[in-house]
């Protein structure tokens, strides 16, 4: 049995030795990602592990089908750029880590909230300037709000969790509620009615195209004025523009976005000194009153070694056995 991983990070590379050593399984590491110009890579192995934001090569599972591969094991949890019914015609496993660490995205979102609620870029850069003055940033506090939660899967439960820690009320809107929050009674029927209850939105649901761009200009009109959006999910899932908008008019009183719709040739890259050529992510990241982050909230010690080992895991096992528990195209 032999694995190729594309995209290693430094931060993942002793897990995938380490991995590869106790289960005497050779793993080539691959820095780059999976595209056109690297997928002739794939030759030679059974299981091809990936993790990227953006698009995988069109032709990627009729080639590796062509190739003998048997599983793409992706070590991330959302599926939104895989191709699973051309990863089913070939006959390709994937699988995904449904769970590596729920907590780690829930923590950064509720994170990404408190810097804004409590002003703290702007006393940082005051503090920069040595400004400790008060004046201006006057903070809110989230014990006195109503959270909006949509998509109640496991990391917006953990969410939910750390917000009723703070004293919080919960709405969410999911449109397959779970059953024991569902007798908590915090489901309400449509988005439309959380757009209306909550002081707090926070994006928690994947990301498919028939749900691109759900908070659009309409959607934003039925908020209310001064609410805060928190993204981790996914960055299709904000018409960047209305947001731009929203927040510009005041109705949007601040953004947290981890996640941006056209992110793939800007985040996890370096382009310091160069010019960024994409005109909505430089006016939004210019607007005072929004935290951009890099798709950065899954990134924690525990997550990376989990993603790591879980993903090997789920392709060993689809080699081994045919199957996993973590298979997402199923019939
Ligand atoms: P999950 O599958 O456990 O939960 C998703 C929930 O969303 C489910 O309960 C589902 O019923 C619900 N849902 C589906 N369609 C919906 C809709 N139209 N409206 C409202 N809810 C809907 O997934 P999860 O582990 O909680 O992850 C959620 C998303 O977070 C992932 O799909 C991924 O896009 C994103 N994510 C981001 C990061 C990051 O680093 N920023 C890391 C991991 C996951
Ligand atoms: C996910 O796990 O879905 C993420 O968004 C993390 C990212 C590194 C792909």
């Amino acid at each position: 049995m032999k694995m190729i991983a594309f995209s290693v990070r430094d931060d993942e590379e002793p897990f995938f030795r380490e991995w590869s050593t106790k289960n005497n399984i050779q793993v080539d590491l691959i820095k780059d990602p999976l595209t056109d110009e690297t997928m002739d890579k794939i030759n030679g192995h059974d299981a091809v592990l990936a993790l990227q934001t953006g698009e995988y090569p069109k032709s990627l599972f009729n080639k590796a089908q062509s190739l003998g591969i048997k599983v793409f094991s992706i070590r991330n949890v959302g599926v939104d750029n895989v191709d699973l019914k051309e990863a089913s015609a070939n006959n390709i496993a994937v699988t995904n880590v449904p769970a590596y660490s729920p907590t780690a995205i829930a923590e950064f979102s509720v994170t990404l909230l408190l810097q804004l609620l409590r002003k703290i870029d702007n006393f940082r850069k005051r503090s920069e300037q040595q400004d400790f003055r008060w004046e201006g940033n006057v903070g809110q506090e989230i014990h006195d709000k109503t959270i909006g939660v949509i998509g109640t899967g496991r990391i917006g439960k953990a969410a939910i969790s750390i917000y009723r820690g703070f004293g919080a009320k919960i709405v969410a809107y999911d449109p397959y509620p779970d059953s024991k929050l569902a007798a908590e009674g915090i489901y309400v029927d449509s988005k439309e009615e959380l757009y209306q209850k909550a002081d707090i939105i926070t994006l928690h649901m994947p990301a498919s195209l028939k749900d691109k761009h759900t908070i659009d200009a309409q959607a934003i009109s039925e908020m209310k004025d001064g609410v805060y959006l928190i993204n981790t999910a996914r960055g299709l899932l904000i018409d960047t523009a209305a947001l731009i908008d929203g927040l510009k008019s005041g109705k949007v009183a601040g953004a947290g976005l981890d996640t941006y719709e056209n992110e793939s040739p800007l985040f996890n890259h370096d382009l310091r000194g160069k010019e960024i050529k994409d005109p909505l992510f430089n006016e939004l990241r210019e607007l005072e009153n929004v935290i951009v982050t890099p798709h950065v909230a899954f990134y924690t010690d525990t997550a990376v070694k989990n993603m790591v080992r879980l993903s090997l895991n789920s392709a060993k096992s689809v080699i081994e056995t045919g199957t996993a528990d973590s298979i997402v195209n199923a019939e």
